[in-house]
């Protein structure tokens, strides 16, 4: 008897405390408040130079920038490249998310932002095969952008149609970073190409620039002229006559003031080339394949091609080539494709750097 009274009086004690306990729980429930999340105030983000040049912006074009921000981004990659020598990584991205979306293949530019991100000590979601993303669901840019800046602070961005890193930039509220929209522009890869003839020339007034090969697909040569008619340059284009340099960007760099001559054979400007810049015959925005194999080896630069140049000279390349510079011109200390391919880390970094507020 004693016993069961005492098991009663526990349970009645059992249940009162669970119905103090639900009533707790619920005025708990009710009094929680949410404050909206404050994106600007003067102490978030931590540490953000929010006047630095290029801080949350876009990069979609070489058009927009000055030579004065140039000097920046290059003064900001010579110390990237002095850091990376003495310690290889810095933790200045620390916690800082990159969304490298790759629609078409890349191995450099992909790798080098990777590379670039991860040795600012911040990390990478990559999306190089969109085949096994919501891409291949039929997912559309917009919102695959604005779904990926949810998880990331910057979006790289490569594509195969003209525009593209423009369309996924007005709706992103994060930075942009066009690595190549179609036969549109690369414009990251225009920066290194002209931070690499800084630091092999120490000068870009006064040089005469060569462009060989495929000039109507060839992105990274449409943003290199742009890049190249903000100084006093002369800019030569040497290409089979059905792939030639668009028309309206030789008259966006005319409207600079800069002299353009559009040849078919490389020899009568060899001699006189500062910088030759070889590009790759682009396969695969052929429509005609028999057209693609006529000119695919219109122009192959040789030790003899070489012999024919200046002493004090650059061979750059975008790279990958499939022909168009012959291995035997490597060892050549003037074919400089391998060390703008280590340029362009640098200048990956300072890019990210910047657009994230950390230089
Ligand atoms: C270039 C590109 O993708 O436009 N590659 C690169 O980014 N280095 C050149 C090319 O594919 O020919």
């Amino acid at each position: 008897m004693k016993k069961t009274i005492f098991f009663l009086e526990n349970r009645l004690f059992f249940r009162k405390f669970k119905i103090f306990a639900s009533n707790e729980r619920k005025e708990k429930t009710m009094s929680i408040h949410t404050p909206p999340i404050r994106i600007d105030t003067p102490y978030l983000p931590f540490g953000d130079m929010k006047n630095a040049p290029l801080y949350q912006k876009d990069i979609l074009s070489v058009n927009q920038f000055h030579r004065r921000e140039l000097e920046a981004i290059f003064a900001v990659a010579h110390e990237m490249e002095e850091m990376v020598r003495r310690i290889g990584t810095f933790d200045l991205l620390k916690g800082k998310i990159l969304a490298n979306l790759f629609y078409e293949p890349s191995t450099r530019t992909s790798a080098s932002f990777t590379a670039a991100m991860e040795r600012l000590g911040g990390s990478v979601i990559p999306i190089n095969e969109v085949r096994y993303s919501s891409v291949s669901k039929g997912e559309s840019l917009p919102d695959t952008v604005r779904t990926l800046e949810a998880y990331a602070d910057v979006i790289v961005l490569r594509h195969p149609e003209v525009g593209s890193a423009a369309l996924a930039a007005q709706y992103a509220s994060k930075p942009v970073i066009n690595a190549g929209d179609g036969v549109g522009e690369h414009p990251t890869q225009a920066l290194l190409d002209l931070h690499t003839i800084r630091e092999e020339l120490k000068q870009v007034d006064g040089l005469t620039i060569t462009m060989v090969g495929d000039l109507k697909y060839g992105r990274t040569v449409h943003s290199l002229a742009r890049l190249l008619s903000r100084f006093d340059v002369r800019l030569n284009y040497v290409s089979p006559d059905i792939l030639p340099f668009p028309e309206e960007i030789m008259a966006e760099v005319a409207a600079k003031g800069i002299p353009q001559t559009q040849y078919t054979n490389l020899e009568a400007v060899i001699g006189e080339t500062d910088v030759l810049y070889v590009t790759r015959v682009q396969k695969e925005r052929f429509e005609d394949p028999q057209a693609y194999e006529r000119v695919k080896n219109a122009f192959v630069i040789t030790p003899e091609t070489m012999q024919q140049a200046k002493e004090e000279m650059i061979l750059m390349h975008p790279l990958p080539r499939v022909g168009e510079i012959s291995m035997e011109v490597d060892s050549d200390p003037r074919a400089a494709y391998f060390r703008q391919v280590e340029y362009g880390l640098y200048v990956r970094m300072a890019l990210l750097a910047m657009v994230l507020g950390k230089a």
